[in-house]
């Protein structure tokens, strides 16, 4: 019965690396993704905002992301589970987290430079 135990271990740990091998992929899928499917239209190239609000640097949780794109609040289409499945939506989420946040003011010379 123990034995029965150990496969099962098995398949868990190689499922695990699976996806932690997938993240890199997951990341350029997702900025392609962005891109191909006109987010950036209204959010802006990385996510900056325009149109539509600021998505990154540090996107809303997940949840949030879905909800949005299933039952949008007032002028963003519907992006249904037909047009974009949960998993497109993961690697967008995935590269949205990507996007790294920008220097602070002081860290910039020419801005500490003007700074009073
Ligand atoms: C035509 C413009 C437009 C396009 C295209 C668009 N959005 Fe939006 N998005 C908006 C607007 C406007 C809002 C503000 C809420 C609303 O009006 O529904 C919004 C809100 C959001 C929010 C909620 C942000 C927050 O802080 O509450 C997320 C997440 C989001 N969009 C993701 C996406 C993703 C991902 C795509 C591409 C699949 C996309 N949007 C495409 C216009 C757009």
């Amino acid at each position: 019965m123990q034995f029965a135990f150990v496969p099962m271990i098995l398949v868990c740990a190689i499922a695990t690396g699976a996806f932690a091998a997938d993240k890199p992929n997951d990341v350029a899928r997702g900025k392609q993704l962005y891109t191909a499917t006109g987010c950036d239209q209204c959010h802006g190239t990385h996510g900056q905002g325009g149109a539509g609000p600021r998505l990154a640097p540090g996107p809303i949780p997940y949840e949030g992301v879905i909800m949005q794109l299933r039952k949008p609040r007032v002028r963003m289409p519907l992006y249904s589970a037909v047009v974009m499945p949960d998993s497109d939506v993961a690697a967008i989420f995935a590269y949205l987290q990507s996007v790294p946040k920008g220097k602070a003011a002081s860290e910039i010379p020419l801005l500490k430079a003007l700074s009073y």
